[in-house]
């Protein structure tokens, strides 16, 4: 492959690739340089691309060292891999979704999420992007005090009322009542860098604390985590492959409606978590 152009997204994450042909597989030369820059700088924006399912899976998980499933997991009768307000049975059709990383409730890690814009009408919701890991590195050290050494417990979905019960707001929730608890100083396992892991959407309390003081910590640490750094906003428009590390950075988007201009987006996991096997989401806003 011609040599990659490669231009930074913002100074904190994500890296634009120009120049690249989708081959499958790519040649070493090619995987080990996007698995630099994908672990280095946390998101990989390729424009342009005309890409298929296949190739967009073997990406996902080469980038991230692992094999990807014999049987492709993401065929589910009850729903298509797709973020769309247009296909039936699509992932969060509408609605607004808070920041998070996506099933941070479950003991399963999962640790990369790709969007492929198959059909985008302008003008397009756009993505929206934190960093996990710069909130780690820039927590101020009072904060970095009460947090070290404990854990925080995330559930599948706080939306409603962390939005203060905005009706537009998105929550998905799975049929049973899972959670976990993990360290706030999570260490990556991939890249081994420490993350300020908590979401809006997703934590609901400091371990071991009473709940006004649980309360209290997590409204510093997501007023740190959301308000302290720039959003990176992804603008879509057909043909754009987003790849982006799910612990390391946190999405979210404004809202988007079923009647508004067309916004499917086909969307990959990996390593797939066990649990979307058995399980579908129930997506839901309370103003619907
Ligand atoms: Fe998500």
């Amino acid at each position: 492959m011609a040599e990659l152009e490669v231009r930074d997204l913002t100074p904190l994450f994500g890296a634009e690739i120009i120049g690249f042909e989708p081959k499958l597989p790519l040649d070493d030369a090619t995987l080990q340089k996007l698995r630099t820059l994908f672990n280095e700088k946390g998101m990989l924006v390729f424009r342009n691309l005309e890409t298929d399912k296949d190739f967009q899976t073997y990406l996902s998980y080469a980038l991230i060292e692992k094999e990807p499933p014999a049987v492709d997991p993401t065929v589910n009768p009850k729903r298509e891999s797709v973020v769309s307000n247009k296909v039936e049975n699509a992932i969060a059709p509408v609605g607004r979704l808070l920041f998070h990383s996506d099933m941070m409730w479950s003991k399963d890690i999962l640790e990369l999420l790709s969007l492929y814009g198959l059909e985008v009408e302008q003008p397009a919701t756009p993505t929206m992007f934190v960093s996990a890991t710069h909130a780690w590195k820039t927590l101020p050290a009072d904060l970095r005090a009460r947090v070290e050494g404990r854990f925080a417990e995330h559930v599948h979905d706080l939306s409603y009322e962390r939005s203060g019960g905005d009706a537009d707001v998105l929550t998905a929730k799975f049929q049973d009542d899972d959670s976990v608890k993990l360290p706030i100083a999570y260490r990556h396992p991939r890249t081994g860098e420490t993350l300020l892991y908590i979401c809006q959407q997703m934590t609901s309390g400091i371990a071991d604390l009473p709940k006004a003081e649980s309360d209290e910590l997590l409204e510093a640490l997501f007023d740190h985590l959301y308000n302290s750094q720039p959003v990176f906003e992804h603008h879509w428009r057909k043909g754009d492959l987003v790849v982006w590390d799910n612990l390391a950075l946190q999405h979210a988007r404004p809202n988007v409606v079923a009647v508004g201009p067309a916004r499917t987006l086909r969307k990959t996991f990996a390593p797939m978590p066990e649990s979307f096997k058995t399980r579908t989401p129930q997506f839901a806003q309370a103003g619907a």
